[in-house]
């Protein structure tokens, strides 16, 4: 059994988390859950990084104290990743007096070891706030091409880098004064002393990605490593530096020591040793980050640890930035998608799979296509996965599970060896590998499945005994499937493992068949994802004042004109950004024209609507009417066994198994009528003109078969 300490980077205290930050949590996470799986001891722990000074400028603006600011984000930061089932042990903050004491600790072992050093060094001052400036707070003229409003560091059109103080025309960016050079004493920790130890731990077979360990020789460890500037003149928001007042740890400082310090708060809460995760031999410390702060986490991080006697990580594991739709997420395309806003529209074990299924153990970008995204949860999730328990399921609900398992052609014993080599993919944070595999097993079972025919086994007489153990077959390949799947999955696996009778408390329990067990009722998994609600999402992200309708602007062109003028967007951006326009502007002309072509009916009361009962039903089986143009003939569960046939007229907008699974709204307490091709016990309700333009409506995700729509 391992003993891991895990961690995701702590995310800035300053924004919302949005879904590049889910990226690094869920694959965090589902690793963890893999662990534990395993049967391997795992602390889980993260925080928010609170210090700097942009926490500083923006309790400044916002007219609070940083500790409210930061005490807001955290708590909104938290119920972000509860919401996407992203679980920690603790979740801290680095403004914490466990994280001081650490940082004090740590700095006096740097000192004792010679390793700091105190020099007096020119910065740019914002005369106005009265702050030093980072550099990313500054703006100017580049020094080598002479293009205006470039950033401190860097610049976009030539691409040279240089130090702040170099540009020409500078501006604060905070106060758009002038800023003037003043100087400070500052400290430096001297880590070129560690160069052939970070060397050698860098080099390390299995410590980082082998693209990684190349980056980090190729463009530091060649040359002398400069001296680290760890301390900030006041004012600052942070830790001021013991022995030298008026100066404060900088944020990169104190932020990693910040994993420690959440295993210090776990162990208070919970009275766990500390020293049994932060001074043992036996631990195993695996950080998760992303590829732009591999810098501190290969150099600055592990020579601290270094020189302070502490574990080092065992491995760092680095991922590429998300993007969506081809490009990097932007606020005024309205792709810069945030956790709390997903959440709203969407499943989050929709972006659980999709990520998993993308995401490879490389430092590549991870795109989100949006329409990928769903046709891939679609034909994954919903059509290879849960279809196998909900053809299976109900048949087998009053015997259970056969009481020998079933010869099955040897199926559940290839899945079963299959086991090491997607624990394998798990374990390399080769997360694609292990989907395509586990989706290869689906194939193979729903290939079992569809020779076997349960649902006409249902119905021929004298087969009982052979339905039982087709289906106890079936159930036994899906309980493989959601064990494997259970770390992306964990809520389709508790919903599996209560189907089933029993929890999955092991990743081997794959290797052993269920037998002679009860099965409970089944109740629909996974919906599909619905790409109107993928919409939604997009359009809740576009800022205010480039939306449409809203300010009772005329439709179509106009939009478009007044996105492509936004000083803010260039190039693409543009391009994409009209795209979205014009489509949510075709939206609203087609609000104005629906409501001309079909005039209000007369007023009705209260009473005459309660005369109605809508229900939410869910479609459980839907077949075209091969006789009738326009009927589909569906088979709608109001729940508790309680199931209704419809014929409805929209065949010619709906194909019947892109209905199977979703919920609609049906008018239950419509008199039957009986038809041609049968009797249609109710109604489903869809708006829209018909042929193509027919709109089944749905309620938001949560929404239950048999509830009453009021
Ligand atoms: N506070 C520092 C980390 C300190 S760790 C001791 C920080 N914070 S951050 O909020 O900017 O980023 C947190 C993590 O999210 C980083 O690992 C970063 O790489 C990751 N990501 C931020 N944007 C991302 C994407 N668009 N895609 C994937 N990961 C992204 O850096
Ligand atoms: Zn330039």
């Amino acid at each position: 059994m391992r003993r891991l300490l895990v961690t995701s980077a702590l995310p800035y205290a300053n924004g919302p988390i949005h879904l590049g930050h889910m990226l690094e949590h869920i694959q965090t996470d589902v690793w963890v859950r893999f662990q534990r799986l395993r049967g391997n001891e795992v602390l889980h722990v993260c925080a928010d990084d609170t210090h700097g000074t942009a926490t500083m400028m923006r309790a400044r603006q916002e007219g609070r104290s940083e500790e409210e600011l930061i005490a807001a984000t955290n708590s909104a930061h938290q119920a972000d990743f509860a919401g996407f089932d992203v679980r920690f042990d603790h979740y801290g903050s680095t403004n914490s007096p466990f994280n001081r004491a650490l940082c004090n600790e740590i700095w006096a072992a740097l000192r004792a070891g010679g390793y700091v050093v105190e020099r007096e060094v020119s910065r740019l001052f914002d005369p106005q706030e009265g702050v030093f400036l980072a550099d990313r707070f500054v703006k100017g003229t580049c020094p080598r091409c002479g293009t205006a409003d470039q950033n401190g560091d860097n610049c976009e059109n030539c691409g040279s880098t240089y130090a702040a103080t170099e540009l020409k025309d500078p501006v604060s960016t905070l106060s758009g004064a002038r800023p003037v050079l003043k100087s400070s004493s500052q400290y430096f920790v001297q880590i070129e002393r560690l160069h052939d130890f970070l060397t050698r731990w860098t080099q390390e077979s299995g410590r980082l990605q082998s693209e990684v360990a190349n980056y980090v020789k190729g463009h530091f460890l060649g040359e002398p490593l400069r001296d680290w500037d760890v301390s900030r003149p006041a004012p600052y928001f942070g830790f001021e530096i013991p022995d030298a007042p008026g100066h404060y740890f900088y944020v990169w400082f104190d932020a990693p020591i910040g994993y420690m310090a959440a295993t210090a708060e776990y162990c208070d809460k919970t009275g766990a040793s500390f020293d049994h995760y932060w001074r043992s031999p036996d631990v195993e410390i695996v950080h998760f980050i992303g590829k732009d702060i591999v810098y501190f986490h290969t150099l600055f991080w592990p020579a601290m640890l270094q020189a302070a006697g502490f574990p080092l990580p065992a491995r760092v594991h680095v991922h590429g930035f998300l993007t969506v739709n081809g490009e990097k997420m932007s606020k005024s395309r309205g792709t810069f998608l945030l956790a709390s806003k997903y959440l709203e529209h969407l499943d989050p074990g929709y972006f659980r799979y999709y990520l998993a299924s993308k995401l490879g153990s490389g430092i590549e970008d991870l795109d989100m296509n949006l329409d990928e995204f769903s046709a891939r949860v679609n034909s994954d999730l919903v059509g290879k996965v849960v279809n196998l328990a909900s053809r299976s399921a109900r048949f087998v609900e009053t015997t259970g599970l056969s009481e020998r398992y079933p010869d099955d052609d040897g199926l559940f014993a290839k899945a079963a060896a299959a086991g090491d080599e997607i624990a394998k993919a798990y374990e390399a944070c080769d997360y694609a590998r292990a989907m395509r595999s586990i989706m290869q097993l689906a194939d193979r079972a729903n290939e079992y499945v569809d020779r076997k025919e349960p649902w006409k086994l249902a119905k021929a007489p004298d087969s009982a005994a052979e339905l039982r153990d087709v289906c106890s077959v079936i159930l036994n390949l899906y309980r493989q499937l959601a064990i494997y799947l259970a770390p992306v999955l964990p809520r389709v696996a508790e919903s599996s493992a209560a189907l089933l009778g029993a929890p999955f408390k092991a990743w081997d329990e794959t290797k052993v068949p269920a037998t002679g067990s009860k099965v409970g009722k089944f109740t629909h998994l996974v919906a599909r994802v619905d790409p109107k609600k993928v919409a939604a999402m997009v359009a809740a992200h576009v800022p205010p004042e480039e939306s449409v309708g809203a300010g009772g602007a005329p439709a179509g062109g106009p939009a478009r004109a007044r996105v492509t003028q936004s000083a803010e967007v260039a190039g693409t951006a543009a391009v994409d950004t009209a795209r979205l326009r014009d489509t949510l502007s075709d939206a609203a002309s087609d609000d104005a024209a629906a409501l001309a072509a079909e005039p209000l009916a007369p007023e009705c009361s209260i009473e005459d609507f309660s005369k109605l009962d809508l229900r939410v039903a869910r479609v459980v089986a839907a077949e075209s009417v091969p006789e009738a143009k326009k009927l589909l003939k569906l088979r709608l569960s109001l729940g508790a066994g309680n199931e209704r046939t419809v014929f409805a007229g929209i065949k010619s907008a709906y194909a019947p198994e892109s209905l199977v699974g979703r919920l609609v709204v049906m008018v239950a307490n419509l008199a039957p009528r009986t038809m041609k091709f049968g009797v249609s016990e109710g109604m489903v309700i869809a708006a829209g003109p018909g042929e193509k333009d027919i709109f089944i409506l749905s309620p938001d995700s949560g929404a239950k078969p048999g509830q009453r729509v009021h």
